[in-house]
């Protein structure tokens, strides 16, 4: 356990949705938080104040690409939030002495690649820090709050998580139609499909892996398929056609087992453009869980920006955004304050909103 002084150095590496919501957040509200550091990709942010990239007061901090002038900062942690994650940055950043809170992927380093995570552990030991990995999904709903009901169940036959959500809404058309292969042939679609598609049905498969290895269900393998259905008509998504005939449906499933029993299962029913498939399983929009055992149990998750005000529609879309950036962002002293290796939910504290109702003076909130 490292005892760090207050306010912790923290640097911020990658600046998109989350990676801004992360600094706006730390700006505001985080007297215990102090930014020395900006790593971005984009050649236009470079040189950009860190409070301009955050529409905020000026800070004397300058974003930069160079990763070794931000590898060589003194710092306490890292929030990594990268569209394309690397083990290689995460490790130099490790070894030279920093946590890591990351949304990208890191989510349950124990079923890693076993030269992986030796890499991983040894970079950690070397810096004598911790790497911790979480979000939204991958992250709290498929780990905290799994493990949060499983304390009311005596026994479990089945852990099932389903995701629904209709993509038409996302601004970011390069990760639907590039990485998520929307709008292409349904036969280019599967699990191997291309890097992109892999690495993103490998997190899938490690949540899959966290729930049964956390809960005993001691399974064999997880597995991954995937069926995706053709548009019926032509779709425009911002400034993108999808055409009638290619992929506008996706139904993906992470499926663990032991010998031939289905114990956790992670499904997402993903379309673009509204058409939803009459054959498809038909939860509500958003998440819902379920543990199947004695009892039975299952809840729905939604995130809105609110339930009460009336707010545009892109506010509502981003609300995922800001819940994704808030668990790791809420979990930065908890990470500083463990014992190194890489860290999961089930080794953390349960994580709470630092700010909460924000009531208490800051002076107060930064010396809990
Ligand atoms: N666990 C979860 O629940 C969850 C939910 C949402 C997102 N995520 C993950 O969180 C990360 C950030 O998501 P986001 O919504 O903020 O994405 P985004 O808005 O698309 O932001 C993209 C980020 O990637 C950076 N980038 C640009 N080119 C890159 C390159 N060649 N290699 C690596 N990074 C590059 C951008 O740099 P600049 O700073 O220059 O703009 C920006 O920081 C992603 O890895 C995403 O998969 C996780």
């Amino acid at each position: 356990m490292t005892k760090r002084d207050l306010p912790l150095k923290v640097i911020v590496w990658g600046t998109g949705s989350v990676g801004t919501e992360v600094l706006q957040t730390i700006l505001d509200i985080r007297d215990d938080l102090e930014v020395v550091g900006v790593r971005v990709y984009s050649d236009e942010k470079v040189g950009v104040d860190a409070g301009d990239l955050a529409k905020r007061s000026t800070q004397g901090v300058l974003a930069t690409t160079n990763s070794d002038d931000i590898i060589a900062l003194d710092a306490d942690c890292v929030i990594y939030t990268p569209r394309k994650a690397s083990l290689d940055d995460v490790c130099a950043i490790l070894e030279s002495g920093k946590n890591v809170v990351t949304t990208a992927f890191l989510f349950h380093p124990r079923r890693l690649d076993p030269a992986d995570l030796a890499r991983l552990t040894a970079a950690c030991e070397k810096g004598g820090v911790s790497v911790h990995g979480s979000g939204l999904n991958p992250g709290n709903l498929s780990a905290v709050l799994p493990l949060a009901l499983s304390g009311m169940t005596r026994s479990i036959e089945k852990v099932t998580l389903q995701e629904r959500a209709d993509w038409s809404v996302y601004e970011s058309t390069e990760i639907t139609f590039n990485n998520m292969c929307f709008g292409q042939p349904v036969e280019s679609i599967s699990p191997t499909a291309n890097e992109f598609l892999a690495f993103n049905s490998s997190l899938f498969s490690e949540m899959v892996w966290f729930i049964a290895d956390s809960l005993n269900a001691d399974i064999d393998t997880v597995t991954a398929d995937v069926e995706a259905i053709a548009a019926m008509e032509d779709h425009q998504i911002f400034d993108h056609l999808l055409k009638a005939g290619t992929t506008a449906g996706q139904h993906w499933r992470w499926v663990g087992r032991r010998g031939d029993e289905e114990l956790v299962e992670i499904e997402a029913l993903w379309t673009v453009g509204g058409e939803y498939p009459g054959h498809w399983p038909k939860p509500q929009d958003g998440w819902t869980l379920t543990i199947e055992g004695d009892p039975s149990m299952q809840v729905h998750f939604i995130s809105l920006a609110s339930f009460t005000r009336e707010v545009p529609l892109e506010d509502h879309v981003h609300a995922a955004s800001v819940a994704t950036a808030m668990q790791i962002t809420n979990a930065i002293q908890d990470v500083c304050a463990a014992a190194p290796g890489p860290v999961t939910a089930a080794d953390l504290p349960l994580i709470r909103s630092y700010g909460g109702f924000g009531n208490t003076p800051r002076a107060e909130l930064a010396s809990r």
